[in-house]
């Protein structure tokens, strides 16, 4: 059935103040959690941290009083809704087990984002990324098995594989390669532009919280690990925000913002088994359509223009999670060997230019070593091989796919070679 959520009844502002306890005291059992539970309490989390940024910056670049106000009041309303959410999160969840829980909402999200996006830029943009996202997955899961025993497993589940992506060592390029070309504001369909804020919101979300706990372990190596998968995540939120139109007025990036948290809650609440989680998904889901709907009046108010010429009649689906690991194969086999072009554009290994501008920062950053390659070596020395969970097929493939997707040109010192994967493929990984 049709969902319009400028016809929908939401829950008036007055009543959208909660007390402290309704706030902070719920949370769930992390051994029993669906994954993708968690990784929709992940991106609700960033999704609410943008939308609190967001009207902060609008705040500061407006006088319009009736404006202001309701940015004053929903500033509040949001944040507490970030609390709520975030802190569903145990207190005994480690820094490690939630980082693989981001990784996963990145790879599993990016994958459901491209394959249902209209744009074809757009969506090669999301592929690109996603085979980044899929290789730090594999990295931190070696080091959850390092420092905290525990198989990847037991947080995705068995719904996401970890294997080796474009190694992240190729991550690091120069970030004025990363802008892309925007979209049109004026021809991009609603889907479009609520997909680009859904990811984006997710990419922001994942550099902060390497930002904020990179630093909780000793391992040196770890902290290193960290600062450059934290730095990949910046380009990513430079390169995905860099597809939006930049002459979007304020008034439009507003409605823009609070029909993502509709379309969003909408799909969590849709998706939801977990009842505490389902009840916030349609408790929250009642705020946003209020908030839409003064957005919206704001909207006409200042802008003279219908908000169903920017968003539609009806909500997309952003953030539907369910296993994507043949989409991901298929990504991994196409183009592990692609690169950023010079022109906004991509590029295979084979086609870049020798003074591709990305060759002087991996050069720079991995002078004396990639983290992300160490981390390998790290692991092989204490059980002769890397963490692998994927099907034998896929893990076969695995040292072609390492040929193709190293670089000669900016190759960190002491990387992994495709032979030594080979080799590291014929031990088993005994937990
Ligand atoms: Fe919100
Ligand atoms: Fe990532
Ligand atoms: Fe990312
Ligand atoms: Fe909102």
């Amino acid at each position: 059935m049709k969902f319009n959520p400028l016809k929908e009844k939401g829950l008036p502002i007055e009543k959208q103040v909660r007390t402290w306890h309704d706030i902070a005291h719920r949370k769930y059992n992390k051994n029993e959690v669906d994954c993708y539970s968690r990784t929709r309490q992940i991106l609700m989390n960033g999704i609410e941290v943008e939308a609190w940024n967001f009207k902060h910056n609008f705040a500061r670049n407006t006088n319009h009083e009736d404006t202001c106000e309701f940015l004053a009041q929903t500033k509040r309303i949001e944040d507490a809704q970030q609390t709520t959410i975030n802190w569903l999160a145990p207190c005994d969840q480690s820094v490690l087990e939630t980082t693989l829980g981001y990784e996963q909402v990145a790879v599993d999200l990016t994958a459901w984002l491209a394959q249902n996006e209209p744009d074809p830029y757009v969506k090669e943009t999301l592929d690109f990324g996603l085979l980044e996202d899929f290789d730090h997955l594999y990295r931190y899961s070696q080091w959850a098995y390092m420092i905290h025993g525990i198989s990847p497993d037991a947080i995705v589940q068995g719904q996401t594989d970890v294997i080796i992506g474009r190694p992240t060592q190729h991550h690091h390029n120069c970030n004025i390669l990363r802008l892309r070309k925007p979209y049109d504001k004026n021809t991009a369909t609603p889907q479009t532009k609520v997909n680009i804020l859904t990811i984006v919101s997710g990419e922001q979300q994942t550099h902060n919280y390497y930002g904020e706990h990179g630093f909780a372990y000793g391992s040196e190596l770890l902290r290193e690990t960290y600062a450059e998968i934290k730095d990949v995540e910046e380009e990513h939120v430079t390169m995905y925000e860099s597809l939006i139109d930049p002459t979007e007025s304020f008034y439009e990036k507003l409605l823009l913002h609070e029909f993502t948290e509709v379309c969003t809650y909408h799909n969590c609440y849709e998706d939801e088994q977990h009842p505490v989680l389902k009840e916030i998904w349609e408790e929250f889901l009642a705020m946003e359509i209020n908030h839409l709907q003064t957005a919206a009046e704001l909207f006409k108010k200042y802008e003279k223009r219908d908000p169903e010429e920017i968003i539609g009649e009806e909500v997309v689906h952003p953030c539907h999670f369910e296993s994507q690991k043949e989409y991901v194969t298929e990504i991994l086999e196409e183009q592990i060997d692609k690169r950023l072009g010079t022109d906004k554009d991509y590029l295979y290994i084979k086609e870049l230019p020798d003074d591709w501008a990305s060759y002087d920062i991996q050069k720079k950053v991995s002078e004396d070593g990639a983290p992300s390659e160490v981390t390998i070596r790290v692991i092989a020395q204490q059980k002769d091989r890397d963490l692998v969970i994927a099907d034998t097929q896929l893990q076969n493939k695995l040292p072609e796919l390492v040929k193709r997707g190293l670089q000669k040109k900016g190759l960190a010192p002491e990387s992994v070679t495709s032979e030594e994967y080979k080799e590291m493929n014929k031990e088993e990984f005994l937990f």
